[in-house]
């Protein structure tokens, strides 16, 4: 179990502040999800919080700054699924999945037999074993997002970022893919910070929402304080109904301006 805090935390790219003067907590086995309009700063804040950009401020994983640690020790702290990872050439689905475990695996030695269990139990769970012997080169949009989403979980860390991890995905996957995570963070007390663009499902799934706009934190709470029609009107630009489900969860439906087609007329 690993508390995040970041705290005052801001990054600079091309002369331009992307991410400014953000700071939350998240507190261990919780799942924190970020979002936001195109380009308000969701990926840039994810790669600081892995170490993979620099940063002002200060992040912590359980009083220990990210900063200070070594790229291995680092890896096992941290996985991460970001937005548009490359594909290797020339590698299978269970070389790659396996690479998740290179964080395990001693200097100069090859994966043990329990390297091997814990991505096969993978590729089962993400039904990805029939292509495990497939080129990550020939694999569709989807079934590579799952493969990336297993070498994260191969990694075994008690954090998780996932960057947009459902967007190649059709819905049934999309399920499946947000449940098991969800799974683990119960049953394994994983603390997870995500940015999802789907509004209803960053609702349904996490217990904060923190609402970045041009690297500025606008507004966070829960799904009924974040997903309001003013705050989607006022920095999404668009016209939405919110409604609540049945279960208590926060739907948010895109509204036409004018009559859907074949409505014309209607009231
Ligand atoms: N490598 C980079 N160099 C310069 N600017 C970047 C780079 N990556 C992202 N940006 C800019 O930083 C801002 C935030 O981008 P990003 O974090 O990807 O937003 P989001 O994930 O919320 O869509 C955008 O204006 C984007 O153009
Ligand atoms: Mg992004």
């Amino acid at each position: 179990m690993t508390a995040l805090t970041v705290d005052g935390v801001g990054v600079t790219l091309l002369q331009r502040r992307v991410v400014d003067d953000v700071s939350l907590t998240v507190p261990a086995g919780t799942w924190l999800t970020l979002v936001g309009p195109n380009g308000a700063g969701k990926s840039t804040l994810l790669r600081a919080v892995s170490g993979a950009v620099e940063h002002v401020g200060t992040i912590t994983f359980d009083g220990v700054e990210v900063a200070r640690l070594r790229s291995r020790e680092r890896a096992r702290q941290v996985a991460v699924v970001p937005q548009d990872p490359a594909r290797p050439d020339g590698m299978t689905v269970l070389d790659y999945v396996l690479l998740g475990r290179t964080p395990y695996v001693p200097y100069l030695g090859t994966e043990s037999a329990e390297d091997l269990a814990v991505a096969g139990e993978l590729l089962d769970t993400l039904e990805l074993r029939s292509l495990s012997e497939r080129m990550v080169t020939a694999l569709s949009g989807g079934e590579f997002q799952r493969a990336v989403l297993a070498r994260a979980l191969a990694q075994q860390a008690p954090v998780l970022l996932l960057d947009e991890p459902t967007s190649s995905l059709d819905l049934g996957h999309a399920q499946q893919v947000l449940e098991l995570v969800d799974e683990l963070r119960a049953s394994r007390g994983l603390t997870v910070v995500s940015a999802l663009h789907d509004l209803t499902t960053a609702g349904q799934f996490a217990d904060h929402l923190v609402l970045l706009v041009d690297g500025r934190m606008v507004a966070q709470g829960s799904a009924q304080e974040v997903l309001t029609e003013e705050l989607i009107r006022e920095h999404y630009g668009a016209r939405v109904r919110v409604v609540t489900d049945p279960y208590g969860g926060v739907v948010v439906v895109p509204l036409r301006s004018r009559p859907a087609r074949g409505q014309e007329g209607v009231a």
